[in-house]
């Protein structure tokens, strides 16, 4: 398969920075690792909110500030020190880390990074994406302003058009059959629930993975941070208007990032919304599946796994230790054997990339058709190629 020019440009980029950064503190190189660390700044900043945080419509208790929803993001904004400044930190965090996201997707999808042995990763990646856009959604509904009524009121008439299942979920939606104070113990339950979710979900994303690159260097999370905080100075967040359940506002502000499906929704009408949303994930889920990327073109060769030569393994685990994939595994060897373990490789884990074969001592791991030679070879020009680049 060529290598398209989309690939040749990134590439170029990427060298780019190489050139100028050196490839230590090439951002491209962390693509995975910046939504990882604005997740920490979502956490961190989240905890602080949600301590002022009190998730009622009806004006409750405490003090006269802290009656409802509304009224308590407006203490920690005026009253706090520094409130208005942590949540603008964490909506605008919530921003960057959908643009984190996307330019990781971006990388993995223009240097290759998404098919085969790595369908799971993308896929998983794909619902990482859907939670984190929920999670951001409903973050907005929390504050309880004209735009949080309108966006509630929204989602329920787009669940009202879903046959069969929009009742059920209508109901659990609003947690009743109407919008109560329970409504928004439910928009705070599903908003922390679902951020702590992420963490099993980033747990299966990294689970095939041996060395996930997910700490940059320091300098890198203080220019990202820096970022953020440039943007919450210019951008301070506008006071709104409380949420009235007798008035019907028709009109909101919209972030791009989190609420372009409602823009979508509003402008298509619920039939047309679900069926392109089903169609949007279905597509982004199949596509690493070869017979998808045959009809574009760009499948990729089937991957040679490496194959163990029994006789000459001496169980000694450094391929194991070794394999950025986790596509070797330690069996007990056969009765016949002098040692205890033996290495398998689970040929749909392989990637072919050799590293097996370099690190075993005893000629125990091969790649069919490439004698042992050429990998040592092969691995010593990418180690001089990066040796130059750094
Ligand atoms: C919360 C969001 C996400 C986080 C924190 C995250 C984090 C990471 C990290 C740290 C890696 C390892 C990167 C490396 O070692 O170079 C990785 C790999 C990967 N991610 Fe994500 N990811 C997220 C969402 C996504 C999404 C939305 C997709 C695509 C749909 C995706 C697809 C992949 C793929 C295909 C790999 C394997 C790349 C490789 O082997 O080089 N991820 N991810
Ligand atoms: S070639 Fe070896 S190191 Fe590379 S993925 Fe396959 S088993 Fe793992
Ligand atoms: S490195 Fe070689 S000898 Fe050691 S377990 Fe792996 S295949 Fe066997």
């Amino acid at each position: 398969m060529e290598t398209s020019i989309f690939t040749k440009l990134f590439l170029w980029v990427e060298d780019l920075f190489n050139k100028i950064v050196t490839s230590r503190y090439n951002v491209l190189y962390y693509h995975g690792a910046l939504p990882q660390f604005v997740m920490y700044v979502l956490f961190i900043s989240g905890l602080l909110l949600f301590a002022y945080y009190v998730p009622t419509i009806d004006n409750a208790y405490f003090s006269k500030n802290l009656v409802n929803a509304f009224t308590s993001v407006d203490y920690i904004t005026d009253q706090i020190p520094f409130g208005a400044a942590v949540r603008a930190i964490h909506r605008y965090a919530g921003d960057a880390m959908v643009v984190a996201i996307l330019l990781h997707m971006i990388r993995v999808w223009f240097t290759d990074r998404f098919k085969q042995y790595r369908w799971v990763q993308w896929v998983t990646g794909i619902v990482l994406l859907l939670m984190v856009m929920f999670i951001g959604q409903t973050g907005y509904y929390l504050i309880w302003d004209e735009r949080s009524l309108l966006l509630t009121r929204m989602t329920v008439s787009a669940f009202d058009a879903l046959p069969g299942v929009g009742e059920p979920l209508k109901f659990w939606f609003m947690n009743g059959r109407a919008i109560t104070n329970l409504t928004l113990s439910n928009f705070l339950f599903i908003h922390i629930g679902l951020s702590f979710t992420l963490l099993f979900a980033l747990w299966v994303h990294y689970v095939r993975m041996t060395r996930p690159v997910i700490t940059p260097p320091p300098a890198i999370n203080y220019i990202l941070l820096t970022l953020i905080l440039v943007v919450v100075f210019l951008f301070p967040i506008t006071a709104t208007k409380m949420a009235d359940l007798n008035t019907q506002p028709t009109s909101m502000d919209v972030d791009i990032f989190f609420l372009w499906p409602y823009q979508l929704l509003a402008a298509t009408g619920p039939g047309i919304f679900w069926v392109s949303m089903f169609l949007l994930v279905l597509i982004l889920c199949v596509i690493p599946h070869p017979a998808v990327l045959r009809i574009f073109g760009a499948a990729s060769k089937p991957v040679e796994a490496a194959e163990v030569v029994v006789s000459k393994c001496v169980g000694c685990r450094l391929c194991f230790l070794d394999c950025p994939y986790q596509a070797i595994e330690m069996v007990p060897a056969p009765a016949e054997s002098r040692f205890k373990l033996l290495a398998t490789v689970k040929p749909y884990r392989c990637s072919g990339c050799g590293v097996c074969v370099g690190a075993c001592a005893f000629d125990a791991i091969d790649l069919p058709n490439l004698l042992d030679s050429d990998v040592t070879q092969k691995i010593k020009e990418l180690a001089q190629a990066q040796q130059a680049s750094a």
